[in-house]
């Protein structure tokens, strides 16, 4: 299950990934928000966030206007590594090196051609493991306070 968010800058393409989730029949949990209408961005990544740490969803998708305020506030929650991508390359390999389990898109960034590929990227990619396990696990060790 994938968990998704979004404020007014991103609910746009928001909409288009859904659409693309629903034709590969990948279940969804949407936190909102659905038009223009000025909200917070926080408590949307929090609540996205939060039902990944809890092992409820796998991965999350946040979307605002540049995709940055989503992934400070997902962040900030333990065992999040909330990633922004405004390219192709990025979000392919911030799978394969930093098995990001948010991917953080931008609604001024990018088109919603773009959000499609890159959520389709996102979830067909792999972790590569090896050395960057290591990796991931000293950004563990900076959240608990050991590194
Ligand atoms: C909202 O105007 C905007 O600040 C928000 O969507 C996002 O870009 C923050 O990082």
């Amino acid at each position: 299950m994938i968990a998704l968010g979004a404020d007014h800058g991103g609910y746009l393409l928001k909409a288009a990934i859904k659409k693309y989730l629903d034709s590969r029949k990948i279940e969804y949990t949407d936190f909102g928000t659905n038009d223009e209408t000025s909200v917070d961005y926080a408590p949307i990544a929090s609540k996205v966030a939060h039902l990944i740490a809890d092992g409820k969803a796998e991965k999350g998708i946040l979307c605002c206007g540049t995709g940055i305020g989503m992934s400070i506030a997902a962040n900030k929650v333990k065992g999040i590594r909330a990633a922004v991508c405004a390219t192709a390359y990025c979000a392919e390999i911030t799978r394969h090196h930093n098995n990001a389990n948010i991917l953080c898109l931008g609604g001024r960034v990018i088109d919603e051609e773009q959000a499609v590929e890159f959520t389709r990227l996102f979830l067909d990619t792999p972790f590569d493991g090896g050395r960057h396990q290591r990796r991931i696990e000293e950004i563990a060790a900076i959240e608990n306070g050991e590194l």
